[in-house]
């Protein structure tokens, strides 16, 4: 049986998620704000899972010192294309991260957290890369949403298979406030967004915030 990083590369070497910018944030408006673009000027950021890297690009037109990681060869390439000398794009696996402890001051992570089967890991090394008092912004998917209940409904046990940008099987796991609160071993605070009607409740993403404790950096939360 493939495992959740195999399923992930082929999947995604197969069919790169490449969107211009203008088509990503008219479909995710949010974003911008709950990615926190603009905030990180002057800060070294780490992107977990950059894909073909329109968020990486964001970070370092903001003034970031900006890196991203993936391991799938097609989405890096064409992330490398996207960014040229802006950011950093290496090939890793989130669950290895290849940096010194306290390496940086904000990591972000959009739509990946949810294909890995040891997210304990993950996150693990998200509070090793982080300076104290460093930031984290990772989007997962809800169970509770409108959309995971649409793709139960309309294609039944094999909802899965139409969530993604193809067909490929790939793992993905549905994660909900209390499943967050236990997995990150810091206070976090857990919003929702992206669905038709009554975001707040039925969003299709976790939009999960936290901070390393520590007191090397006092920064204020971005407005
Ligand atoms: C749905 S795509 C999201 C890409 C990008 N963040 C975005 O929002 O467009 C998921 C990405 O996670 C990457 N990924 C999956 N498992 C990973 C792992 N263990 N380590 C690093 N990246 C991983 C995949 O290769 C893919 O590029």
């Amino acid at each position: 049986m493939s495992t959740a990083v195999e399923l992930a590369q082929k999947h995604w070497n197969d069919t790169p998620l490449y969107y211009s910018e203008a088509y990503r944030y008219s479909m995710y408006p949010w974003l911008h704000e709950a990615a926190e673009f603009d905030g990180h000027c002057g800060e070294r950021v780490l992107e977990i899972g950059c894909g073909t890297g329109s968020d990486l690009l964001q970070f370092a037109r903001s003034g970031a010192c900006a890196v991203g990681i993936d391991i799938a060869d097609g989405q890096i390439e064409l992330a490398r294309e996207r960014v040229g000398n802006a950011a950093t794009v290496i090939k890793a696996t989130a669950t290895d991260l290849p940096f010194e402890d306290r390496s940086f001051d904000y990591v972000y992570s959009h739509g990946v957290l949810h294909h890995i089967d040891n997210p304990q890991r993950v996150v693990r090394e998200i509070m090793r890369v982080l300076v104290p008092g460093g930031h984290f912004s990772i989007h997962v998917y809800s169970l509770f949403s409108y959309a995971a209940l649409r793709a139960r409904l309309r294609y039944g046990g094999r909802w899965r298979l139409y969530v993604e940008n193809s067909t490929a099987p790939v793992r993905i796991d549905l994660y909900t406030k209390f499943s967050l609160c236990r997995l990150f071993p810091v206070p976090i605070t857990v919003t929702k967004r992206e669905a038709p009607f009554l975001e707040k409740w039925f969003g299709w993403f976790l939009i999960v915030k936290g901070q390393r404790p520590g007191s090397a950096l006092s920064r204020p939360r971005p407005a």
